[in-house]
């Protein structure tokens, strides 16, 4: 365990009073004052939200959740909701396992007729892991326990200045973090160390000058803040290569139906060719077709460069023809806008190369 100092008390206390003051107005959030009054968050409206926060910002999900709960009013509409409208919906979050995930959980939830309370038990629905299973249990039902997130990770260690790495120290992190949760108030205590995390104690240049305990944060009193948290060194990324091709009729754009299973299961996508590491013969595989370039995308758990080739045809196993007028709202995920983005710039720039 590290050593850190006993602020328990005055932590929650004072943090909770600046959210009382300071809470960000969010479409899934119930305000510290209705909240009081005692008004609950609908827990539909909490999962979504966190979801959709996985890895996104929230101007960028917030325009997902206002779409996802106009048209999916609640779990059970969302539950009986057809896949491929859902991952069309989803287009553009990014992570597609997620929208597969969302929509096999909501059926599970809704099956048993409502979400479980205990993150316990939510972590075993699909797409809930640990920071979101305490992120849903404190906030629509709070249970005081930790949901820590990278913003929280920030708080705690610049708090403690604590030097040891992530991720090594996420447990001590966390248990920090539980002794903190103030047992009358835990779903307003896990949203205000997120709003803390992302409006005052940023990356790069924190608001100590407004920050509620920046008293007693030793990275504050030691003007040590930039140096936490302290990250263990990254690998880089594998690479891999591929070739996307382009085949317009009458009109109308060449895609598929990507697999079931593997990256971008379900999805619509363009045909390519195998996306191979850079050391495989690719580079010397020329694709039939005209070259138009190259964009650059980052998965997971790989960095691809997939060049852009005009061809005449293609083969693919779901063919599906969007009628290229309509590309933006078929549902590409983002490494084909990219793509498409590219071929109709060089139609604009260059119209004798198509
Ligand atoms: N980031 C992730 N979940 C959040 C939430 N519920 N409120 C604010 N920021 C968040």
């Amino acid at each position: 365990m590290l050593e850190t100092y006993p602020h328990t008390e005055s932590f929650s206390s004072q943090i909770l009073h600046w959210y009382d003051e300071h809470a960000r107005d969010l479409p899934w959030r119930v305000s510290p004052e209705l909240r009081k009054s005692g008004m609950k968050p609908d827990p539909y409206r909490v999962w979504l939200s966190e979801i959709m926060l996985q890895q996104t910002t929230i101007p960028h999900a917030t325009r997902y959740f206002l779409e996802f709960t106009r048209r999916w009013r609640n779990v059970h509409e969302l539950a009986a909701a057809d896949r491929d409208e859902i991952m069309a919906a989803w287009a553009g979050l990014g992570y597609y396992s997620r929208a597969r995930n969302l929509h096999a959980c909501a059926q599970l939830v809704s099956e048993m007729g409502g979400f479980p309370e205990a993150a316990q038990d939510l972590q075993k629905l699909p797409g809930i892991g640990p920071y979101t299973s305490g992120a849903i249990a404190a906030i629509a039902f709070d249970e005081p326990v930790a949901a820590v997130d990278g913003n929280v990770e920030r708080v705690v260690t610049r708090f403690h200045a604590i030097a040891a790495p992530l991720p090594s120290i996420k447990k001590d992190i966390k248990a920090i973090v539980e002794e903190w949760v103030p047992r009358d108030r835990p779903g307003d205590f896990a949203q205000a160390m997120m709003d803390l995390g992302a409006t005052i104690c940023t990356p790069r240049s924190p608001s100590c000058m407004t920050c509620p305990v920046a008293e007693a944060c030793v990275a504050r009193l030691k003007d040590t803040q930039g140096s936490f948290p302290v990250k263990a060194a990254k690998t880089q990324k594998p690479k891999r290569r591929g070739t996307a091709y382009i085949v317009v009729r009458d009109g109308r754009l060449l895609a598929e139906k990507r697999p079931d299973t593997g990256l971008l299961a379900g999805m619509l996508g363009l045909p390519t060719t195998e996306w191979t590491t850079n050391s495989d013969k690719l580079a010397s595989d020329p694709a039939s077709g005209t070259p138009i370039g190259s964009i650059q995308h980052v998965f997971t758990h790989f960095s691809l460069t997939l060049d852009a080739v005009i061809a005449d045809d293609a083969d693919v196993q779901n063919p599906v023809w969007v009628p290229i007028k309509d590309w933006k709202k078929a549902g590409f995920p983002s490494v084909f806008q990219k793509i498409i983005g590219l071929y109709l710039k060089t139609e604009d720039e260059d119209p004798k190369l198509i």
